[in-house]
């Protein structure tokens, strides 16, 4: 346990996640709360910050301390306070148009892998927990990366993998009848964006530490490798992620006013569901942007003439 003034920092899980009790996130946040709360985000991935009820706004200038915010690609979905706060929700309005993003994260993935600058820290607020249902898992891809073979380690040391965002492009996914218009949508999306590649290992920029990075939801193939060749790279890695029977995982149940952020550089996540209507959810979500990911090469020792010396 750390304690920074009052608060509190409790591990959930031997590898991942944290409860964070005893502080107010809509107080200022002082040098030094901000530097026990970067500290156990490093060390737990993600954090459970319990009893918080903050405003769109109060979360913007909460959020914003961590660094630059992105913007909600679809205002639509945004609250009417700030629209730099994006609406998780299943709540469909008397003439047909969703309050929020249905089918938010639904397979397991890294916040925007599929674009060239991913999200580096998202944080949602949980503003409406359904009766039953809805949970976050997480799953530590230091801990994945750690626990491949040596054999995998070598296979995939600098390769890079294909990220895309459209579900029509991916065949270990499929689109969610809950949202309105998703599959036009999707088969929009497939033509105007552009694949990305992203290492498949990272190195996480604070850390230093080395994470696998790629997901079943964006990872849809391997540079430079015909479909047969990565799928069964892609398969072994995935297992890992969707294989609940090793310790790499957190479940998160949400109370009312969780606050819960996470560190997309070394973690996947995916919304379990198991909620529907009149049943509602509704999350309030600020993301901050991060670095392009990076890929640390190992050198070896350059041989030389001198080498016997
Ligand atoms: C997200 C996400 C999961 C959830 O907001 O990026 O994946 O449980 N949310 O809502
Ligand atoms: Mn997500």
């Amino acid at each position: 346990m750390m304690e920074s003034d009052k608060m509190k920092v409790t591990p959930v899980s031997e590898i991942v996640g944290a409860e964070v009790t005893d502080i107010n996130l809509s107080d200022p946040i002082t040098d030094d709360t901000k530097q026990a709360l970067r500290r156990a985000l490093l060390d737990h991935q993600v954090l459970v910050i319990r009893d918080q009820t903050l405003t769109p706004e109060q979360q913007v200038t909460f959020s914003a301390i961590w660094g630059e915010l992105e913007t909600p690609s679809n205002i639509e979905y945004t609250t009417e306070e700030t629209h730099k706060v994006m609406i998780l929700s299943n709540e469909i309005r008397p003439d047909g148009t969703a309050v929020g993003v249905v089918d938010g994260g639904d397979f397991w993935h890294s916040d925007s892998s599929h674009i060239e600058v991913p999200s580096a820290i998202t944080i949602l607020q949980a503003v409406k927990n359904p009766e039953r249902g809805g949970d976050t898992e997480f799953c530590n891809m230091y801990a994945i990366y750690e626990a491949l073979s040596e054999d995998m380690k070598q296979n995939i040391d600098g390769l890079y993998g294909i990220h895309h965002v459209s579900k029509v492009k991916n065949k270990r996914v499929t689109i969610s009848p809950d949202r309105p218009g998703a599959k036009d949508f999707y088969e929009n999306s497939a033509k105007a964006n552009p694949e990305v590649i992203q290492p498949l290992v990272l190195t996480h920029p604070e850390t230093g530490c080395k994470s696998l990075y790629c997901s079943p939801r964006f990872t849809i193939g391997i540079q430079g490798m015909s479909e047969e060749e990565a799928d069964p790279i892609l398969d072994a890695l995935f297992a890992h992620i969707t294989d609940r029977k090793r310790p790499f995982h957190y479940r998160h149940k949400y109370r009312d006013n969780d606050l819960v952020m996470w560190d997309n550089r070394c973690l996947c996540h995916r919304a379990v569901g198991g909620y529907g209507l009149p049943d509602i959810r509704r999350m309030h979500r600020t993301v901050i942007g991060g670095d392009r990911p990076l890929m640390l090469i190992n050198r070896r020792r350059p041989k030389t003439r001198y080498s016997g010396l």
